[in-house]
């Protein structure tokens, strides 16, 4: 039987062109998101590229409990996963002061709890076969902070630990964690997250990667087992920069963070 792909967030963006690139290679897909008249536009796309079968599912993973309910469908609908993307996300350009703790609950809940949940319950199925592989789609500001996005960054660091410290007990398992930093990426995300900020619209510093590398990237790290992959060349600078001055590197997070006051 073919690879079966779980991606949540896969109606749009990095999770759509990760479906894409996955369905290059055979795999078979069960897509997660809210819009299911753009998760099935997705799976027709795949279907067409060569992925031998896709089943759509309709989650809202602010819910609680959404995260291992999406799991327990794709086993019975698919029989098993192969490999677990928890890619769904969103973010804000707020300072702290003005993103009231429900808010930050709320995406707390999307961005990270609904991923721990779906991977608490893919693992079981993950330790009995002795194989299996959660990338978690983490961002750059998982790695450095920047100021006015610091709930979504807390978030984003929250993936890192998890994908780092899951990585060391799941090693000698056979199941590997990836975790992929992009930088800054042309999708939705961005009047997502002005929407969110109650911004009209939010100021773009330069030109972003496409979604296309970002998937190809991830179909990458799981075939060559990457335990984290950063993307975007100023992203790599500022994680170098950061290393031997975390003062600049602090000072240019400012920088970049001030077009989005
Ligand atoms: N774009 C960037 O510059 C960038 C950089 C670094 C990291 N990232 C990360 O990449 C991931 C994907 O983002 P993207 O850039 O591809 O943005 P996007 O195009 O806005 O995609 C976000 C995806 O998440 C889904 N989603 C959002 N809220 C959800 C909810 N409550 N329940 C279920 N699904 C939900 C959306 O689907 P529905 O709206 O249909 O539910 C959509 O499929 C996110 O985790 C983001 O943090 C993005």
């Amino acid at each position: 039987m073919s690879e079966v792909v779980v991606i949540t967030g896969a109606s749009s963006g990095i999770g759509r062109s990760a479906a894409i690139s996955f369905a290059e290679e055979g795999s078979g897909l069960f897509l997660v998101a809210r819009r299911e008249e753009r998760l099935r536009d997705v799976a027709e796309q795949c279907l067409a590229l060569g992925a031998p079968r896709t089943e759509i599912s309709a989650h809202d993973l602010s819910k609680p409990g959404e995260g291992a309910r999406l799991v327990s469908f794709a086993l019975e609908r698919m029989s098993k996963i192969d490999v677990l993307v928890c890619n769904a996300g969103y973010g804000c350009f707020t300072p702290v002061a003005d993103y009231s703790a429900e808010k930050m609950a709320r995406m707390w809940q999307v961005n990270f709890q609904s991923a721990y949940e779906s991977i608490q319950a893919a693992l079981p199925h993950f330790l009995q076969r002795g194989s299996g592989h959660i990338v978690l789609v983490s961002s750059i500001i998982g790695k450095k902070g920047m100021p006015f996005s610091a709930p979504y960054c807390a978030t984003k660091f929250a993936q890192v630990g998890l994908g780092e410290a899951l990585w060391g007990e799941l090693r000698e398992k056979g199941i590997g964690v990836s975790v992929i930093c992009p930088g800054y990426t042309e999708t939705e995300f961005h009047e997502v997250a002005a929407v969110e900020s109650n911004k009209a619209q939010t100021s773009r510093p330069l030109k972003g990667q496409s979604s296309r590398v970002v998937g190809q990237a991830i179909v990458r790290a799981v075939r060559k087992k990457k335990r984290q992959i950063h993307l975007t060349w100023p992203a790599k600078l500022l994680l170098l920069i950061n290393r031997i001055s975390t003062r600049l590197a602090d000072y240019i997070m400012l920088k970049v963070s001030s077009v989005n006051r």
